[in-house]
């Protein structure tokens, strides 16, 4: 395990704004770049960069093949080495593991890390195409399972073992959507109600409208540099001191239980396995909530709630800004949105964001320990990675 001193540390961050949105996907590189460039206190220069690497699914078809050239000219470094990491919904993560690598193995010093994802301008048809494309095709897409239909899966089953009843799931929502009100970035700036979350629209028994995340465009960018320069960047840079990932089956029917991920067990094992910190030292958490039901199995899947313990967690009140562990203050995917291949980066961002004191009106006080957990498509991989300032 390399030592803290050869660990990766972010010592910038850019996001743009998510949503359905006018620019097109070169804009929004160099809207997230540009941010990232300008938060380096004492400055970065473009050239100062040896390796990057490019999370998108490449939704729609978008620059199928080689979107990492298009990063290369926006980042103003062409001819630096770029890697594109395609993992469905979990792409940054791993993209953020990957520059991790390359920094503690001793290929390069500094590193830049992209998600990005323009999902709005493809028409309804196209969108369920793609959206479904992350999941089992030839067992379970071809049979009529969306996204949705696959965490309605996962709801019902944690309902019927668990007794999880459906306002814990509406709780999240709720939640989120206020947390998002003090996010500017966020796609939903709106606070909603439990009963409109029972009353929306069905999507796929029993998950509503209001229990999913959006379609969104955006993009979030990372500088990271070896932790033993870090300080010629920054005088707070955030380390990351575990970075874990993990896979299972495609098909949710071939897995041997519903009522979890084994993925994102798998990814926080890792993770925690090179960790300085135990779980309990966890100030702020950012979880993959693209349905409501999966941040109660995020909670439990982490080892931050025992089995079934989740939705008693989040009804208490524990899992909100100002209770024992914050959950997703950014405003999680569900009001924040999420534009598949830039969530592991926005979440990246956020952990940046709080540990450096630097989250404004969402700000956990005193934030010194952070964890994100990206999930790819229906659960067939993951990553959890592990931040502590300086
Ligand atoms: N949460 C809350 N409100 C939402 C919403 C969401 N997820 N999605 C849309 N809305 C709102 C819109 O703002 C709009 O409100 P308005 O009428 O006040 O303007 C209204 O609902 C209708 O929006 P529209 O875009 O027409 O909805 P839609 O029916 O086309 O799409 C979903 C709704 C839930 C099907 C779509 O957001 C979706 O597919 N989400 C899941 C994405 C996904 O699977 N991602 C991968 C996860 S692994």
């Amino acid at each position: 395990m390399p030592s803290l001193a050869d660990r990766a540390a972010i010592v910038g961050a850019g996001h743009t704004r998510f949503g359905a949105l006018a620019e097109g996907p070169r804009e929004l590189l160099r809207g997230c770049l540009d941010g990232a460039f300008a938060s380096v206190d004492h400055g970065m220069e473009r050239g100062e960069v040896r390796e990057a690497f490019l999370g998108t699914l490449g939704f729609s078809g978008w620059q199928l093949g080689n979107a990492s050239a298009v990063l290369a000219e926006e980042l103003g470094a062409p001819g630096v080495p770029v890697m594109r990491v395609e993992n469905a919904c979990a792409s940054a993560g791993y993209a953020l593991r990957a520059a991790v690598h390359a920094i503690e193995s001793g290929s390069c010093d500094v590193a830049c890390v992209v998600g990005l994802e323009k999902m709005t301008d493809a028409p309804s048809r196209r969108r369920r195409y793609w959206l479904g494309v992350s999941g089992d095709t030839e067992w379970e897409r071809l049979a009529g399972l969306t996204f949705a239909g696959v965490y309605a899966l996962l709801a019902a089953r944690h309902m019927a073992e668990f007794g999880t009843p459906r306002e814990a799931l509406a709780e999240v929502a709720v939640k989120n959507h206020r947390h998002a009100m003090h996010n500017p970035n966020a796609q939903f700036r709106k606070v909603i109600t439990r009963d409109q979350v029972l009353a929306a629209p069905r999507v796929a028994e029993p998950l509503g409208l209001m229990d999913c995340c959006p379609v969104t465009d955006g993009a979030a960018a990372l500088l990271l540099a070896r932790s033993s320069i870090a300080r010629r960047y920054t005088d707070t840079p955030v380390t990351i001191v575990g970075a874990g990932a993990g896979s299972d089956r495609l098909a949710v029917q071939e897995r041997p239980s519903l009522t979890g991920l084994a993925a994102s067990r798998r990814a926080a094992e890792e993770a925690f396995r090179r960790s300085p910190f135990e779980r309990s030292a966890l100030s702020v958490v950012m979880v993959h909530d693209c349905f409501t039901i999966a941040e109660l199995l995020a909670l439990e899947d982490l080892g931050l709630a025992r089995p079934g313990e989740a939705a008693t967690l989040t009804l208490e009140g524990a899992t909100a800004l100002g209770g024992r562990l914050p959950v997703n203050p950014d405003g999680g995917l569900k009001a924040k949105g999420h534009p598949i291949g830039a969530t592991g980066a926005s979440q990246a961002y956020e952990a940046f964001q709080q540990l450096r004191g630097s989250a404004g009106a969402r700000q956990v006080p005193g934030a010194e320990r952070a964890l994100s957990h990206n999930v790819g498509g229906s659960g067939a991989s993951a990553t959890v990675t592990l931040y502590q300032r300086g």
